[in-house]
């Protein structure tokens, strides 16, 4: 089956096509960072309105790409949450009257789904795996069992991990998108010249919170010595802070679900950092490591493609009712 997937849940619009034995066929990713950037966050109403004028030529780039034209095209996939609605709207409602005009089938696919099931597009892991979905929005873990069968075991209390990295960002002065931003500089700088604290909470807990580094952070660089520190020693040791519990809480849920895989999902697993220590530390723990490339971590629609593909396949569809939601259907 060859499936079209379109993805608008935040600030980046994108389309691609995804085929069962030729694989991905083409992935276009159009950024509103340029637009946001002056803000020093994602509008929603901007990001709305940049989908509605990038969603064609998006689109139909991502088909000429794959060389592939309205007859091949078997499904096609888009995302309908979590996201900002007004921004999912755009794209769910070009996917229904596409879908409609051709005549295909529809499928609306959960973002942080397309996510965990994105290290798929490089790379056949077995089930059952924990997954560690750290994104803009999100800081999850998942034990995956199968296609649509994924257990929500912890998550974060407060902030996301790269709502953490875009607030450090900003409190620094490096600007927006802050998460790469502060991988860049980290990579120049000492990740033990500072500490900043690490919420365990409780051993067992598969839960997270990054307010009190952001606090912590806060009085740091407005204290003497923070004033005089190396920007890329705060960086690298504000990343470390991060990195450190998202590794260590992932790989005990490794443990305790007695799961000897992890997969890292999400914007925030393209850091290099946390992918090094990932896989520095799995190594150690006897598992498997996988991590999809940088491109496939950040928002895109091939893992949109890809779900709708498996799930259209398995005689999963949408009806012409399908709606937008914001907020996560997993919960604890
Ligand atoms: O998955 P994603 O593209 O969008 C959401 O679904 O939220 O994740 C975006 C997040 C942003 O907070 C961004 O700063 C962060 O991922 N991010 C990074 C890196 N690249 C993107 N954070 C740390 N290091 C990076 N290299
Ligand atoms: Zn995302």
């Amino acid at each position: 089956m060859r499936v079209l997937g379109i993805e608008s849940s935040c600030d980046e619009t994108a389309a691609a096509v995804y085929d069962r034995s030729a694989g991905l066929l083409s992935n276009v990713v159009s950024s509103q960072v340029a637009v946001h950037g002056v803000y020093g966050g994602v509008v929603p109403e901007l990001a709305s309105r940049e989908h509605l004028k990038s969603v064609v030529p998006v689109v139909e780039r991502a088909l000429s790409d794959a060389s592939t034209g309205r007859d091949a095209i078997d499904g096609i996939a888009v995302t309908a949450g979590p996201g900002l609605v007004g921004s999912l709207l755009v794209g769910i409602c070009f996917a229904k009257s596409l879908a409609f005009a051709w005549g295909k089938p529809l499928y609306g696919a959960d973002h942080l789904e397309a996510h965990v099931y994105a290290v798929f597009l490089e790379n056949d892991v077995p089930f059952p795996y924990i997954a560690l979905l750290v994104s803009g929005g999100h800081t999850s873990l998942f034990r995956v069992v199968g296609w649509g069968e994924m257990k929500f075991l912890g998550g974060t209390l407060d902030d996301a991990a790269g709502e953490a990295f875009d607030k450090a960002a900003k409190m620094m002065g490096l600007g927006y998108p802050g998460g790469v931003a502060i991988d860049r500089i980290g990579r120049e700088g000492d990740r033990a010249r500072f500490h900043f604290p690490r919420a365990w909470l409780s051993r067992e807990s598969a839960d997270f919170s990054f307010s009190g580094l952001k606090t912590a952070l806060r009085t740091f660089l407005a204290s003497p010595e923070g004033k005089a520190a190396r920007p890329e020693d705060v960086a690298a040791s504000f990343q470390e802070a991060v990195a450190e519990v998202l590794v260590g809480k992932a790989l005990s849920a490794v443990e305790r679900e007695r799961v000897p895989r992890l997969v890292l999902a999400g914007g925030v697993s393209a850091n290099s950092r946390l992918r090094d220590l990932a896989l520095q530390r799995g190594a150690a723990a006897g598992i498997g490591t996988f991590l999809p490339s940088k491109a496939l971590c950040t928002d895109n629609a091939a893992m949109v493609a890809l779900l709708g593909e498996r799930r259209m396949s398995a005689g999963s569809f949408s009806g012409p009712d399908l709606n937008a939601y914001a907020a996560s259907r997993f919960t604890r």
